[in-house]
């Protein structure tokens, strides 16, 4: 049984690899495209920034087709515009054809962030259910790291070395795409669409017989009179809170800095004039930190909830962010201490809202309302994450490390103080559990 669950999470969690490849893969292609496609920065921003405007569209696509054709086959699209967007910007001779390629990977991208969590969090027994969502986000930081390493094996490849770079993406498309096949659909989807039966075979591979029957019944219960949902729905007196919740714990997610750093460390590091070696070596104990942590959170997230992770790895943020900021207004930048700093950060984010996040979205909605909210969650994450990235080299430019990073700091907190009063604790109860908790 167990193995089973597990076995599907790896499936669904191909999905989060692919999202932190495809997001990280373009990093160390930019020196070779810019040449190429004669850009300007302005054009090279908009360039890069095409797949997280393909981001926003895939993530309400996911919201809708997801609820409508299954969470497996809307995956199932995702695998294959991945596979598309591989080849298309790998064999692109124009920049037109180069963003449509990025594009339908950024649609693939939004996809995969809603669907991958929400159906191992659909398909998960209540008491795995944090640490089975997290491998999501374990896989994640997997494509990210993937990407820096292939990235750095690919480069003295000649002039089409960003080709390479970019194709292979299709691997793990063309790997997803296949694993689907040998994993059922979301048992709480068929229960919408009326397939009992087929259900509740699911269940009993997934929960055990005993369990299943009674879970097949609360879901019936969950959604019996609930005619097709709409996105206005989740404006109704007891979702709305919940929409609040998911969109703003989104936000914090993004706006308390992670992108920064991860996409932005080698530059921090040139800037505070380590070589190029070392900077890429800088990246990559950045995600080999954030792996590490992510198995932590992974141990740690169903024994002691997800608001306690929260708590104590936002506190350590800030604490990390503030001592990094202390280093830029003391002009000590270019010792070990940044490092450290950075890891810390790193390390607690991985193990707190890095996977608690995603948990938390995947779990707050109604089973008839869950694609459509958790859409609207993470469309946020998406904007945040789009602004945050825009913003960055401009803040750090024009009000210096020093404040930037106190900014950040201070964002931290505020996390922190809103989480501690606004967050419902969700370990260990059923996503109907929860439901009934939530509609009192
Ligand atoms: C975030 C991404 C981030 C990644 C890094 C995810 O949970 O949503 O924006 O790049 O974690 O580990």
């Amino acid at each position: 049984m167990k193995g089973y669950v597990v076995l599907i999470s790896v499936v669904a969690a191909l999905g989060g690899l692919l999202f932190g490849f495809d997001t990280a893969v373009i990093s160390g292609t930019i020196n070779f495209i810019q040449p190429y496609f004669g850009l300007s920065e302005v054009g090279l921003g908009w360039t890069v920034s095409s797949l997280l405007f393909g981001c926003i569209a895939g993530v309400f696509l996911a919201g809708k087709a997801g609820d409508q054709y299954g969470r497996k086959k809307v995956l199932m699209l995702a695998a294959f515009l991945f596979f598309l967007s591989a080849v298309g910007s790998a064999s692109a001779h124009s920049l037109v054809f180069f963003v449509i390629s990025r594009t339908l990977g950024g649609i693939a991208v939004g996809v995969a962030s809603i669907l991958s969590p929400m159906y191992i969090a659909e398909l998960a027994p209540a008491k795995y259910r944090g640490t089975l969502v997290s491998l999501n986000q374990l896989a994640i930081v997997v494509g990210i790291l993937v990407a820096f390493f292939s990235n750095y094996l690919l480069v003295d490849t000649g002039a089409n070395n960003w080709r390479w770079m970019l194709l292979v993406m299709a691997a793990p498309a063309v790997l997803l795409f296949f694993s689907l096949f040998l994993v059922p659909e979301s048992p709480r989807w068929l229960v919408a669409r009326s397939r009992n039966d087929e259900a509740l075979q699911v269940l009993i591979k997934t929960s055990g017989k005993e369990f299943a029957q009674t879970e097949l019944k609360d879901i019936k219960e969950t959604l019996k009179n609930h005619e097709e949902s709409t996105f206005r729905d989740l404006l109704a007196p007891k979702v709305k809170p919940l929409l609040f919740i998911g969109i703003i714990l989104a936000i914090f997610q993004q706006i308390t800095g992670i992108n920064t750093i991860m996409y932005y460390a080698p530059k921090i590091f040139a800037n505070i004039g380590q070589s190029n070696n070392s900077a890429l070596m800088q990246t990559i104990l950045i995600g080999g930190t954030n792996l590490v942590f992510t198995l932590v959170a992974m141990v740690l997230i169903d024994r002691f909830g997800r608001k306690l992770l929260i708590v104590v790895g936002s506190t350590g943020m800030m604490v990390m962010l503030a001592g990094l900021s202390f280093l830029y207004f003391t002009n000590q930048t270019s010792g070990i201490l940044v490092l450290l700093f950075i890891l810390g950060y790193i390390a607690f984010f991985a193990a707190s809202l890095g996977p608690a996040l995603w948990v938390v979205a995947a779990e707050l909605f109604h089973n008839r309302l869950r694609s459509k909210g958790m859409s609207i969650a993470i469309v946020s994450l998406w904007m945040a994450c789009t602004v945050v990235t825009i913003v960055f080299p401009i803040m750090l430019q024009k009000l210096s490390g020093g404040i930037t990073f106190l900014i950040f700091a201070l964002i931290c907190l505020a996390n922190l103080v809103y989480v501690l009063k606004f967050v419902p604790e969700t370990k260990g109860k059923t996503l109907e559990e929860l439901e009934k908790e939530f509609a009192k």
